[in-house]
């Protein structure tokens, strides 16, 4: 979507898909705050927001579930502390429920939304979202409501902007179609995972945004740390502390495959080439991908923090790029693989 390059100092600025709310280029994930298996304590938290604001920053990603609602709850008295309010834009997002008991207190149907939104207010000391995600398909809820339900919260006047995550292609164009024809409020945005080893969104969802006029989120743009510069293959086997290592313990993280590693042995080599840190290598490549607006940051450390604010200084040279796409390039499966090889036969070239 259009650049809109018009800021004081560091970050720049983008239309967040065909709306007009104007986000920084690197968004601010909160999932670590709050969070004590693997994430950071208050203090850390407030650290790391200065210097995100200090570069430019604006977009602030939480969620109702986040560590139990303490990430919403450091972000609102932070932001209230600061006087930040209306400078930033803050999102967060439900279907997880924060606690509530019975079959509503989780999902996507109308009841869920609406009790999930008041909590997030409250947590957050706030009359309102400036985005307002949905963030899990739940496989249940139809689309009409859940679009139905957000238009009448923009029209409340307690969410700005609306946007789903982790959803289908199919739920979200579906989402998107019912929002165009019975004038909803439309989707600025869908929120996935995205990185060098995670690109399955690629088979369906750049061309569906470009169609759509959504945005692309992007989280986990270092697969939750396996690509940040700590894990390298020649540690196979013997991790650094960090998040991968707590979830892989407890059995819970399954990407250390031989395919993986050898893309984080290619990023590592480019990384080298350019002589930048890994993660900025890995944050620069999502952050120019198709279709992209927004990339997550997460950290648990300021040092951190500071390294990846500087992911977009630069430019990964082609043949460099060239080198990491194919790396961690996907098998093309059906339809994508025969719309490939036969669409030609049926499309003329057109000037
Ligand atoms: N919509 C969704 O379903 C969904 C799902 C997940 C996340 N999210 C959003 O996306 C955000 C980012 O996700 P993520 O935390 O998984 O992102 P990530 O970028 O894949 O992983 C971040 C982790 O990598 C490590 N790290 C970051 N920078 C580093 C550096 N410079 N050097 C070394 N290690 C570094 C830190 O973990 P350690 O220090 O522990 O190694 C940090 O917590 C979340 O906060 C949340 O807002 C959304």
């Amino acid at each position: 979507m259009a650049d809109a390059r018009a800021q004081q100092s560091g970050l720049p600025y983008r239309l967040l898909g065909r709306s007009g709310l104007r986000v920084s280029r690197l968004a601010l994930g909160t999932m670590t705050f709050g969070e004590k298996a693997w994430g950071c304590d208050e203090e850390t938290a407030c650290a790391i927001l200065d210097r995100y604001v200090a570069a430019g920053g604006n977009l602030i990603d939480t969620a109702d579930v986040y560590s139990g609602g303490e990430s919403e709850r450091i972000i609102g008295r932070y932001v209230a502390d600061r006087g930040l309010r209306d400078q930033m834009v803050i999102a967060s997002k439900f279907s997880f429920g924060s606690g509530g008991a019975g079959p509503n207190a989780t999902g996507n149907g109308r009841k869920s939304m609406m009790t999930a939104l008041e909590g997030s207010l409250r947590r957050l000391g706030t009359d309102h979202l400036d985005l307002y995600y949905l963030h899990i398909w739940d496989g249940i809820t139809p689309a009409e409501e859940v679009m139905r339900g957000l238009d009448d919260l923009v029209r409340s006047g307690k969410v700005r902007y609306v946007a789903l995550s982790d959803v289908t292609g199919w739920y979200a164009a579906r989402a998107q179609t019912l929002a165009e024809w019975r004038g909803y409020e439309p989707l600025c945005a869908l929120q996935l995972e995205y990185s060098l080893i995670e690109r399955g969104l690629e088979l369906e969802f750049p061309t569906l945004c470009d169609e759509l006029g959504t945005g692309i989120v992007a989280w986990a743009p270092l697969c939750n740390g396996l690509l940040s510069g700590k894990y390298r293959p020649s540690q196979k086997g013997e991790l650094a502390a960090g998040r991968v290592d707590t979830v892989n313990k407890a059995g819970r993280f399954d990407r250390l495959t031989d395919r993986n590693w050898a893309i984080v042995a290619k990023l590592e080599e480019v990384a080298g080439k350019l002589g930048r840190p890994m993660a900025q290598v890995a944050i620069n490549w999502v952050a120019a991908r198709r279709g992209v607006d927004a990339v997550l940051l997460g950290a648990t450390r300021v040092a951190q923090i500071e390294e990846t604010l500087q992911s977009l200084d630069f430019t990964i040279p082609a043949e460099l790029l060239a080198e990491l796409d194919a790396v961690s390039a996907l098998p093309r499966i059906f339809p994508y693989r025969f719309l490939d090889s036969a669409q030609p036969r049926v499309r003329p070239q057109l000037s």
